[in-house]
């Protein structure tokens, strides 16, 4: 089965790739599905000698982008024409939830800053409603407690994100913590991704609620194609 979803994530990714034209610059999401894109983006610099530029939203796109000879450049230079990313949760009004990989605050700016958001995934990721993924928070350390406290009493269970490879908590690409929370249901996306950003100590959470432009979602017939 991993196989397969294996399989459907680089042919979604690839069919994103086909979409991109000469002289744009990218947003470059993070996680296994971005990962193709940004391979074949680097191939098809190579093979058809097209001029792109990339924007990642994480270390992990940087490094990986560098190596597959992306040129790079910053929000600060330009604003990117289509930014591609993956996602954890795709409901039918192309909401999504971000950060399984913990770098939904910088994929949440390049995406929200592109003329277009394309959303790459699997059909493991499509579902009716959002929330049984849990909502990643990143917060700011020394807020961890009281963010706990806020959340709960919005009727979410918090549980701090521990790392793998490491003993403690997974630290964010910008220093912070990460809280996953799980709510019992989500009635209105956009709601809860306002009321959790005004918690003091919260950077960023997870809901993209009315980003997404396209979702092309790869399924056992094929792609298919979500539009706004
Ligand atoms: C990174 O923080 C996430 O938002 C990823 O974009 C998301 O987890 C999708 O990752 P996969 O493509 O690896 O499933």
């Amino acid at each position: 089965a991993t196989q397969l979803v294996d399989e459907a994530k680089r042919e979604v990714a690839h069919e994103a790739a086909m979409m991109v034209t000469d002289g744009q610059v990218l947003g470059l999401g993070t996680g296994s599905t971005a990962h193709y894109f940004i391979e074949k983006l680097g191939e098809r610099i190579k093979e058809e000698e097209i001029e792109l530029m990339g924007i990642p939203t994480s270390y992990q796109s940087f490094f990986l982008a560098r190596d597959c000879g992306i040129p790079l450049t910053t929000l600060d230079e330009h604003l990117p024409d289509l930014a591609v990313d993956g996602a954890d949760e795709v409901d039918p009004q192309l909401n999504l939830i971000k950060g399984g990989g913990a770098a939904h605050t910088l994929e949440k700016i390049v995406d929200s800053a592109a003329d277009k958001f394309l959303v790459i995934v699997d059909e493991s990721k499509e579902v009716q409603k959002l929330g049984d993924f849990p909502v990643p928070l990143e917060v700011i350390p020394s807020a961890y407690r009281p963010v706990t406290e806020w959340v709960k009493a919005a009727g979410g269970v918090p549980s701090l994100r521990m790392a793998q490879m490491k003993d403690g908590p997974v630290i964010t690409d910008n220093n912070n913590f990460v809280v996953d929370v799980q709510f019992k249901n989500i009635p209105n996306p956009y709601e809860l991704e306002i009321a959790l950003n005004s918690i003091p100590g919260v950077v960023e959470n997870g809901i993209f609620a009315g980003i997404a432009d396209q979702v092309l979602i790869a399924t056992s017939n094929g792609v298919k194609s979500l539009e706004k």
